[in-house]
């Protein structure tokens, strides 16, 4: 399972999309239910009844909390277990074989996360910005047709802003082009994360892009004097050709709702702009020797890098 994305906790649907119905979400080629059971914990399982493939998310939740499929009623509790099985006689039929996968759940900065495999998970590890008490997190899903390594890439890339954000934020890049300047990045790697600076002279030395294993940037607005403090970018992989981008931004304090959620919605306008360009890529992001690279790509190679050599099934060519 999760062959694609296997063994990692990633964010899955805002917390407040999910009430008493169950909702199906696919992640990495394997839809899950989420539900909640009856005391409000949410549970994830695979989204397939064992008995007919009948996707339990058409089904209901029971007032004792389990998982009811909508075909001949067979009931799953939260861990997956069936615990009914309607006109059969229980005593005589082993329960056990009759299980769904389970997947380990948690909330996180509004955000339901599952992790992407059967086995005790390790602890999530969230940036500092995504476990701040009483703040405003302000979410935003949209699916973009393409894979989720050319996602990360984008986000991971300061010189295509002049030219794709030409009409928008891209000014920031907009003199440094035009003195023909040679942009040099400064670049932190810390193995499971890697931060580049902004090579811009007018902007803060603050302002930079922060990649976390394995699927998140961050972008990093702290002393730009922006309604949006911190971008969290996620690209969660529906399947090879499909990435649901959860963005999740921690807005600046002092704001009402209203101006804040008017804020929140001018900030992702942009995201348009990177679609259009990065749905006409092809596939996956290919071997070192299928693509020319320059010395400003540099980011991009480092993720590269550790996909071809952790995720990927081919070894990357030196
Ligand atoms: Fe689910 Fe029959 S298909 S109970």
């Amino acid at each position: 399972m999760f062959d694609i994305f296997p063994n990692y906790w990633t964010p899955v649907l805002p917390v407040g999309e999910l009430d008493e119905s169950p909702v199906s979400v696919i992640l990495a080629g394997e839809q899950i239910v989420l539900f909640r059971t009856q005391s409000g914990e949410i549970r994830a399982l695979r989204d397939r009844c064992s008995h007919r493939s009948v996707a339990l998310s058409l089904g209901r939740v029971t007032s004792n909390g389990c998982l009811e499929c909508p075909y001949h009623g067979w009931q799953f509790n939260g861990d997956g277990a069936c615990v009914h099985v309607p006109f059969n006689d229980v005593n005589k039929i082993n329960l056990s074989r009759l299980a769904v996968s389970s997947f380990p759940c948690q909330v996180i900065a509004g955000c339901v996360w599952i992790f992407t495999g059967e086995s005790k998970p390790p602890a999530l590890q969230v940036p500092d910005s995504l476990k701040l008490p009483n703040t405003a997190y302000y979410i935003h899903q949209e699916i973009w047709n393409t894979h989720w390594t050319r996602v990360i890439e984008a986000n991971l890339d300061f010189v295509h802003l002049p030219f794709v954000h030409r009409q928008t934020f891209g000014q920031v890049a907009q003199s440094a082009l035009e003195s023909g300047d040679i942009l040099n990045f400064k670049i932190e790697d810390s193995g499971d994360r890697i931060e580049v600076f902004a090579p811009y002279k007018n902007v803060p030395p603050t302002f930079a892009l922060e990649w976390h294993q394995p699927n998140l940037v961050v972008v990093k607005f702290d002393d730009m004097g922006f309604p949006v403090k911190r971008e969290h970018f996620f690209a969660v992989p529906i399947n090879e050709h499909q990435t649901q981008c959860t963005i999740i931004l921690h807005m600046a304090e002092g704001m009402d709702i209203q101006t804040q959620q008017f804020a929140a919605q001018e900030f992702i306008k942009p995201l348009l702009e990177d679609r259009v360009v990065i749905e006409s890529q092809l596939g996956e992001i290919p071997l070192l020797a299928e693509e020319c690279h320059v010395t400003t790509d540099k980011p991009t190679l480092l993720f590269r890098r550790w996909y071809h050599q952790t995720i990927a099934r081919q070894p990357m060519l030196r």
